[in-house]
């Protein structure tokens, strides 16, 4: 028998169990493919399922959180409304970061602990807001320059109570500062010199109608200092400008261990009243300049650099908060 005729039933025997071993593969195969694919399509539906939880969780929290901002938002009308800016120009709601800064500089200047210049500033604060908002009118200057004066004087330890104010406007930046020095333990006397002009009056500049709508006029000055707690007995207001000789006259001989230059902003105006502080700072008084290094005002610090500069002043700077300088009288 040849060979190929022994060989040939076998070969196709063996290529039908290839065939059938094949066929049963693919099968297999065909289903562990379906298997795999049944299996990804699960993950995906499990997958989708798990974003559609977290999704509508995410959409609920959403929904919290702006319930919670409206909420959070018509509470803020109500301080808006107290501390906002309408009808002074500037709000009276520093930000913390404004807040430290201030702290930072009271104490760099006084010398204070910072917990000690954080307190007086504080205190300062509440101060201004309860008594502007008592009074009618403003106090004139951005917030952190007031809490700047306020916190700044009573811990620069003037020697007493005796207070000075030459340019008052509408009288509640000196209600305020009078608390601040009765809070250090003096009790003070406030002296107050300004023409109380129905208008605020700037050495040539034309202002207009103040923005507060309320006119300056005696009565309202003194109806505010009352408000704020500073009784007649403790108040004598001066109408008239600081370099009016009957004003000069009235104060010749006395002493003041506070006094704030805040009138005539301008270069000459400054000056006078400077020259006049010489005379009537008591030794170890505190003067406050303000608006030393504010651009709107140049001649505020062009005065005092000058001033300061010339031989035989009593007068020399501590330093500067925000935009106020603080000068000590030997
Ligand atoms: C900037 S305001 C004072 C603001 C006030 N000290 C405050 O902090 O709210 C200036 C005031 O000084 C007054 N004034 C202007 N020239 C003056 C002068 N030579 N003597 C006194 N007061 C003056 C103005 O009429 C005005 O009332």
């Amino acid at each position: 028998m040849s060979r190929s005729r022994l060989l040939g039933p076998l070969a196709r025997r063996l290529d039908r169990r290839i065939d059938a071993r094949l066929e049963r593969r693919h099968r297999e195969l065909r289903i562990d493919e379906r298997l795999a694919a049944a299996e990804r399509a699960e993950r995906a539906e499990r997958a989708e399922r798990a974003l559609r939880a977290e999704l509508a969780e995410t959409r609920e929290h959403v929904r919290e959180l702006t319930e919670r901002l409206e909420r959070v938002d018509e509470r803020l009308h109500g301080l808006d409304l107290l501390l906002g800016r309408a009808g002074r120009r500037v709000h009276r709601q520093p930000t913390p970061a404004q807040t430290d800064a201030l702290v930072r500089r009271v104490a760099e200047v006084t010398g204070a602990r910072p917990q000690d210049a954080r307190r007086h500033t504080v205190q300062a604060y509440r101060t201004l807001v309860e008594v502007e908002n008592r009074g009618v009118g403003r106090i004139a200057g951005g917030t952190a320059n007031i809490l700047g004066k306020l916190a700044t004087t009573p811990l620069l330890a003037p020697p007493g109570g005796r207070i000075l104010e030459i340019g008052t406007l509408y009288g509640l930046f000196a209600a305020c500062l009078a608390r601040q020095i009765l809070r250090a333990g003096h009790p003070y006397h406030l002296t107050i010199v300004d023409p109380v002009s129905a208008q605020q009056l700037q050495n040539g500049r034309e202002l207009r109608h103040d923005l507060s709508g309320t006119p300056v006029t005696e009565d309202v000055v003194r109806a505010n200092l009352h408000a704020a707690g500073v009784t007649p007995e403790r108040l004598r207001l001066l109408r008239g400008y600081s370099t009016d000789p009957a004003v000069r006259a009235a104060l010749a001989g006395e002493a003041f261990d506070v006094i704030v230059v805040d009138g005539d902003h301008g270069r000459e105006g400054v000056a006078a009243d400077l020259a006049w502080a010489e005379e009537i700072a008591a030794p170890g008084a505190v003067v406050v300049l303000d608006d030393y290094g504010d651009p709107k005002w140049p001649g505020v610090q062009a005065a005092a650099d000058a001033h300061l500069a010339a031989a035989g002043t009593r007068l020399s700077l501590i330093g500067q908060v925000t935009t106020s300088a603080f000068l000590r009288a030997a």
